[in-house]
């Protein structure tokens, strides 16, 4: 079985989904549209224009957030999982919606390759922080002096508009032994809008194997009784 066709198995008639946004998202999206022809009744909140594009080619009733709300479940993506499930996304820059659509998830489903899997999270070195475009270059600074040194993300020598409209800043950083504490320096800086981690907000991340995508792990978030 894939991390796709486990993650159909949270789906059941009637639910409003949050449709993720990147590669695993768009797999899935396939998968949910397949199912949808063969009768399932379910309608999702795009967390980009991008997916909501596949939405409609995959033929996924799409609906706004405030009609949507409260959603059952979000399917997506991520960048970077450790052990506590704590995640960084947005390397394809729809950090925003995608946690503002987490938030408004009763469950958040996360589909992975087990090259995301890192033992501290900020391993990978790279974490996005959306920000508005008035604020860029202060945001830069004071990245800087906060030791996350970032460039603004551009495509073809330009700078990148997110769906919201905002510039999103890559910060490099390291592994973090207190990524609470860096979100909420992060958040202290003017300008902010969010930033690319996701810390106790996963419910389950499920990790295929590279290429095929067959499950190999499926990895659950702590309780407070466990
Ligand atoms: C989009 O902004 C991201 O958060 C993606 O969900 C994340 O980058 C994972 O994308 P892939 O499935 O394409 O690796």
């Amino acid at each position: 079985m894939t991390i796709f066709e486990r993650a159909l198995e949270f789906v059941t008639d009637g639910m409003t989904l949050g449709l993720g946004t990147g590669r695993a998202a768009e797999r899935f999206l396939e998968l949910l549209g397949s199912r949808i022809r063969d009768g399932l009744r379910v309608r999702g909140v795009a967390t980009s224009q991008a997916s909501a594009a596949l939405a409609a080619h995959f033929g996924i009733p799409l609906v706004t957030l405030e009609e949507g709300l409260p959603l059952d479940l979000t399917v997506d993506g991520a960048d970077e999982v450790d052990p506590q499930l704590n995640v960084i996304k947005g390397y394809g820059r729809a950090l925003v919606r995608e946690k503002i659509v987490a938030a408004a998830s009763k469950r958040l489903v996360l589909l992975v390759g087990a090259e995301k899997l890192v033992p501290t999270i900020g391993s990978r070195g790279k974490l996005p922080v959306e920000v508005v475009p008035f604020a860029s270059p202060f945001c830069l600074q004071e990245f800087k002096r906060l030791g996350i040194p970032g460039v603004l993300y551009t495509v073809d020598g330009r700078v990148h508009l997110s769906d919201n409209g905002n510039h999103i800043i890559d910060c490099q950083i390291g592994p973090t032994a207190d990524p609470a504490a860096l979100e909420l320096a992060i958040h202290r800086v003017p300008g902010v809008v969010d930033t690319g981690l996701f810390l106790n907000r996963a419910d389950t991340v499920l990790v295929g194997a590279a290429e095929t995508f067959e499950l190999q792990q499926e990895l659950h978030r702590p309780t407070a009784a466990n």
